[in-house]
């Protein structure tokens, strides 16, 4: 079979430029340490938007994206904790963006995408929408709050 050589070179750095960005993605994995975001299996239980202390340091959310808002749109933790963020959509697609711990995710209706993110630093970190997603998209937003009292 005889390729055109126009074609072959196309060929040669579509493969090269596939290469670069799967090395650029492992690259910001172990530079940055942020966790490659996973679809999981979905089930209607994370619908319910929660935040589970497994234990002094760990904490389970479920997060709940919706016309326009994030469910919890607080989310209290002490300093030093690693959170699993798993994510859905009750309607269109929401983003999901912490910008300050490289997290961005999509929220999608039917749809599981998790992460984990380790916050050793106090302070609050904004979660933003960061998909268009209708009138109130630019409002759409959560915190999460290190190191601050719960709220009762
Ligand atoms: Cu939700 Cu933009």
């Amino acid at each position: 079979m005889a390729f055109d050589k126009s074609e072959r070179n196309i060929i040669i750095i579509t493969l090269l430029l596939s290469g670069l960005f799967v090395f650029s993605i492992l690259y910001a994995k172990g530079k940055y340490k942020s966790d490659l975001p996973e679809c999981l299996p979905f089930d209607k239980a994370y619908l319910e938007p929660k935040v589970e202390k497994l234990d002094d340091k760990t904490y389970r959310v479920f997060a709940v994206a919706s016309m326009w808002q994030f469910q919890p749109s607080q989310i209290y933790i002490t300093v030093g904790s690693e959170v699993d963020f798993f994510l859905t959509s009750k309607d269109v697609v929401h983003g999901f963006n912490i910008a300050e711990k490289n997290v961005n995710m999509m929220a999608v209706y039917g749809g599981l995408n998790k992460t984990t993110v380790k916050f050793d630093k106090p302070g609050v970190f904004k979660i933003v929408c960061h998909e268009y997603c209708g009138i109130g998209h630019q409002n759409m937003q959560a915190e999460v709050i290190v190191n601050y009292p719960e709220k009762k």
